[in-house]
């Protein structure tokens, strides 16, 4: 069938690409009598952040100062092999420090990318090399962890993608990287970073979508063909539910891990920052109409973020490709859950909790259950009464040290009037149940999102040692204490 061939072909084309870059590095070896394979034949990426200009809105003159990896946005789409190990040179030329935390990626804890605790900070003018060896086949993607409201809120996030071994059987490939931006009148980026209406609440909301970049009127497609579409949410705070009108997508895996593929519920896709989600989607309208993309997440706040446009070329085929949708499952150890050990999150504070917000707004208060807080500057949001701020802090103790290779079970409960998307450092864990139901599909995660008052008990093997990052991935909850430190030794 030629659509097999169509998959086959650009899966070859990626192929030969690293053979490519593989190939050099194999040569120069030839020349070095003695010299360490393993080492030089590493494919080596270089990443460079700076500051650049570019236009958001494809259409128009306005160009925005932002800082960019590689001088573009987002990021250069990083493609990495399953299984065979990367080495990744990041510079800075950022008038400030930086690191880069390579999102969903269970790697070794000295290559996370969180100043303080499992690096120093990369120096204006410095260069950190990155060096692990991606597990999992999948989506993930790549931002900063210093200073990460303002430098994320610039514009510095990428999508990082690995391969797994066999083709998945489908037309094409594409991936849409979301993210949300708040302009001033002026094209610039608003400044008010951190305010406490933003922390406090929902976030740094921004005005503009971007879809790739730039501001999508539309996206084009043919007739009959099945696409694999990974949307990555690269946004501070927004969160998105997406729903393809006049079709049918399918659910095939969940922040870079498989699911079982399913149907969004309610048709729609729940997407918090940070999450990712692989859609399989069959273009079955006809050459020439348009579909909307809308994100209807927050009420009578609806926009169209794209359309899909079909375009005049007759249908590829007149049924939908009849292959399996299931994607090859990773190397995820199982959790074993008769033998668990079991920790409760509670995720506390902000605005509307009922108990006054806590350090900034004048309210040091000690109301509620809040009495065990620690009032530590600009601290609005808490987990288990202790707040960590800012970019993290490597003095305060662990919120719990786990036994390496043991199951543990994570109960988190929003005690809030908020949504949070709950990321996890290292590890990808298994969604078990929320409001004590189980979640069907074997959905696995590195960032569950939490509506209020609701909870969530999710579960992962222990099996990487090191002090992770637990935190919320709204940057403004993040900073403002929505954050903690596993230890697994
Ligand atoms: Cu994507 Cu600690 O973050
Ligand atoms: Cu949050």
């Amino acid at each position: 069938m030629s659509v097999t061939s169509n998959s086959v072909t650009s899966n070859l084309a990626a192929s030969r690409r690293t053979f490519l870059v593989r190939t050099a590095g194999l040569a120069a070896t030839a020349l070095l009598p003695g010299a360490a394979r393993t080492q030089t034949s590493l494919p080596e990426i270089q990443l460079t952040a700076a500051p650049n200009r570019w236009s958001l809105v494809s259409d128009s003159k306005l160009t925005t100062d932002l800082w960019c990896y590689g001088a573009r946005i987002p990021g250069p789409e990083i493609r990495l092999r399953q299984g065979e190990s990367a080495r990744i040179v990041v510079r800075n030329d950022l008038p400030e420090a930086t690191t880069v935390h390579w999102h969903g990626i269970r790697l070794p804890n000295a290559m996370d990318g969180v100043p303080g605790l499992t690096q120093q900070p990369i120096k204006p003018g410095e260069q950190f090399t990155y060096e692990f060896t991606p597990p999992d086949a999948g989506t993930f993607w790549y931002h900063p962890h210093a200073d990460s409201l303002q430098q994320l809120g610039r514009g510095l996030a990428g999508v990082l993608i690995v391969d797994g071994p066999q083709p998945v059987a489908v037309d094409r490939e594409l991936t849409w990287a979301l993210a949300d931006w708040r302009l001033a009148p002026d094209g610039q980026i608003a400044g008010g970073f951190g305010n406490m209406m933003d922390a406090g609440m929902s976030g740094r909301l921004g005005n503009i979508v971007t879809v790739n970049g730039t501001v999508s009127n539309e996206e084009t497609v043919r007739a009959g063909e099945r696409l694999r579409l990974r949307l990555v949410n690269c946004s501070l705070a927004r969160i998105m539910g997406l729903r393809f009108q006049g079709h049918h997508p399918v659910i095939v895996a969940i922040d870079g891990q498989p699911c079982v593929p399913h149907a969004p519920q309610d048709g729609r896709l729940l997407l918090g920052p940070a999450m990712r989600i692989d859609i399989v989607l069959d273009l079955q309208g006809e050459p020439g109409e348009r579909h909307a993309v809308i994100d209807d997440f927050y009420d009578g706040l609806t926009y169209r973020l794209t359309q899909l446009a079909y375009d005049k070329r007759p249908p590829l085929r007149t049924k939908p490709l009849d292959a399996p949708l299931a994607l090859p499952r990773n190397p995820l150890p199982e959790p074993d859950l008769a033998n668990a050990i079991r920790h409760e999150l509670t995720l506390q504070g902000g605005m509307m909790s009922g108990m006054g917000m806590m350090g900034g707004m004048g309210g040091k208060g000690t109301m509620g259950g809040m009495g065990s807080m620690s009032a530590r500057d600009g601290a609005v949001w808490a987990i288990n009464g202790q707040s960590m701020t800012g970019d993290g802090d490597a003095d305060m103790p662990p919120l719990f040290v786990l036994e390496r290779g043991r199951t543990c079970q994570l109960r988190l409960h929003n005690d809030t009037a908020w949504w949070h998307p709950i990321h996890i450092h290292g590890y990808s864990f298994l969604i078990l149940q929320r409001n004590g139901s189980p979640v069907a599909d074997r959905q696995w995660a590195d960032t569950v999102l939490i509506p209020p008052k609701q909870t969530v008990d999710v579960a992962f093997v222990a099996d990487n040692p090191g002090d992770w990052m637990l935190h919320c991935h709204v940057m403004d909850h993040q900073v403002s204490g929505m954050m903690a430190v596993l230890r697994v030794a």
